[in-house]
């Protein structure tokens, strides 16, 4: 029998494991699906053996806020965030301490208010172009994959805001390399050795090379502007301008080429995800569809030119794409890894143990959710939504690691929203299987493919 005196443990383990690899190697596929089933019979907070690596799964919502927010002190990037610095170095998403926060402060005000009502003309002209684009698609009625052309739009949408150009001629060559570094990162994530990154594995070779195409691209670019030697208003030009406060010295060739890296991967894989998953939702669920089409022929006939203000005032819309990331989060896990040995639900988390926060599970749980497999945009009406925990629906992380360009992100998905169905509707291929892939993003594992089909009611 426990006493008051008795050692504290670590969260239990599961009895099912691999017999070389450990317990952890039941995540190794679908590890979205397998976490809930986990969770019902281990209960919220447990380990996974893995070798040479400390795993607990927290899966309360105090849990994650206490180790996002309230003791985030005490916690640095998981594992995942060592597999994405070959790609990433040492930019936002992957830097600690002090160093990060410096460099937050100085990309912080890129994503003000002000400056993302200034890139709103962009992303309208840029959403606008795709629509007309689709025109001849409208017409054929071919079906196509509609996830690269979702990636293709947030590319040149983000390009745009940090360089002032769009990559036009290189958007395809740009995404075959993040789709290959998802995998990889994924891959070596999950493979039972990890091999060190200058290791030179076929992967590693590989994810080098696909690296080193990204850089050239964004080594050139900075090379452009410094050469041109104007200052523009966009992020590149605040990050080449910004001074050290203590030192006066300017950013390095190369941390201006990782924040860079950093905002043009997280800012457009996340996002293109968010619009194909909910493309497909959209087709699944005709009366949130015409109810959505609804709201947007209403605000759009009566002559509303899209801005940053009227924007925001398409509620259905944003409701949609709320209750699209609470069914398909773009990031489905978020994770952490303790510096000194905590404390949590009563159990011990050793020191660098990965803390992972199932954000997927949240989102689908019957706990948290009314009929949660159901996609119901309702829930997230102004009346409702404060209700819902801020740690149950957090697709954007929380505390001070929460995603700089969620503000960004929303502007950019509305405006895609409203202007592709003002015109359009998309409908799936019969038979396409539907399945979410957990890579470092969730991603649909075939791709989304879909027709575009003109509305009755046009412009
Ligand atoms: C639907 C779209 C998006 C989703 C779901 C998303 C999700 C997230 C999440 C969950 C985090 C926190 C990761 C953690 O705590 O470890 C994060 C961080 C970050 N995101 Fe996003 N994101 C999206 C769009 C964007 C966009 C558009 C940008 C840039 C324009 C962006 C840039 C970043 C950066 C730089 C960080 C690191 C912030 C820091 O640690 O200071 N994201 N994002």
């Amino acid at each position: 029998m426990e006493t008051l005196e008795a050692k504290k443990t670590v969260p239990p383990f599961p009895k099912e494991k691999h017999w070389l690899f450990g317990s952890g190697y039941l995540l190794r596929e679908n590890a979205h699906m397998v976490m809930p089933d986990l969770i019902a019979k281990y209960g919220e907070i447990f380990s996974l053996s893995l070798p040479l690596t400390r795993l607990v799964i927290a899966a309360k919502p105090e849990y994650a806020k206490y180790v996002l927010v309230d003791n985030n002190k005490n916690y640095q990037k998981s594992l995942a965030y060592d597999m994405l610095k070959l790609l990433l170095g040492n930019g936002l998403l992957t830097s600690e301490g002090e160093f990060w926060k410096k460099q937050r402060r100085l990309a912080q005000p890129a994503f003000h208010k002000q400056k993302l009502a200034d890139l709103t003309a962009m992303m309208v002209r840029r959403a606008q172009n795709e629509v007309d684009s689709m025109k001849s698609k409208a017409e054929s009625g071919e079906y196509y994959d509609v996830a690269p052309q979702m990636t293709n739009l947030t590319l040149e949408i983000i390009s745009e805001a940090i360089f002032s150009n769009g990559v036009d001629d290189k958007a395809d060559l740009i995404s075959r390399q993040i789709t290959m570094l998802n995998q990889y990162a994924t891959d070596k994530l999950n493979a039972p050795i990890r091999f060190p990154p200058m290791f030179p594995t076929p992967a590693n070779v590989k994810e080098r090379k696909a690296v080193k195409i990204l850089d050239k691209i964004i080594f050139d670019i900075i090379d452009k502007r410094r050469k041109e030697g104007v200052s523009k208003s966009d992020l590149l030009s605040m990050l080449l301008d910004a001074r050290d406060e203590d030192t006066g010295e300017a950013m390095t060739n190369q941390q201006l080429r990782d924040e860079v890296m950093t905002i043009f991967i997280a800012g457009n894989e996340t996002t293109a995800n968010a619009m194909t998953w909910t493309l497909y939702l959209l087709s699944q669920n005709p009366e949130a569809e015409e109810k959505m089409i609804q709201e947007i022929d209403k605000k759009l006939d009566a002559g509303v030119e899209l801005n940053f203000q009227n924007v925001l005032g398409f509620q259905y819309v944003r409701q949609v794409i709320d209750e699209s990331m609470r069914l398909f989060p773009p990031a489905w896990i978020v994770g952490r890894r303790n510096t000194e040995e905590d404390e949590i639900g009563g159990y011990t988390i050793k020191k660098r143990t990965n803390v992972l926060m199932p954000i997927w599970y949240f989102h689908h749980s019957e706990k948290y959710w009314d009929e949660p497999l159901k996609f119901k945009p309702e829930r997230f009406s102004p009346e409702l939504k404060n209700n819902i925990d801020r740690y149950v629906y957090f697709p954007f992380g929380g505390g001070p690691r929460l995603c700089i360009g969620n503000n960004f992100a929303i502007m950019e998905m509305q405006i895609i929203l409203i202007l592709m169905y003002r015109k359009y509707k998309f409908r799936l291929k019969e038979g396409f299987p539907v399945e979410p892939e957990p890579l470092i993003t969730l991603r649909p594992k075939y791709g989304m493919v879909m027709k575009v089909e003109k509305r009755n009611k046009q412009q």
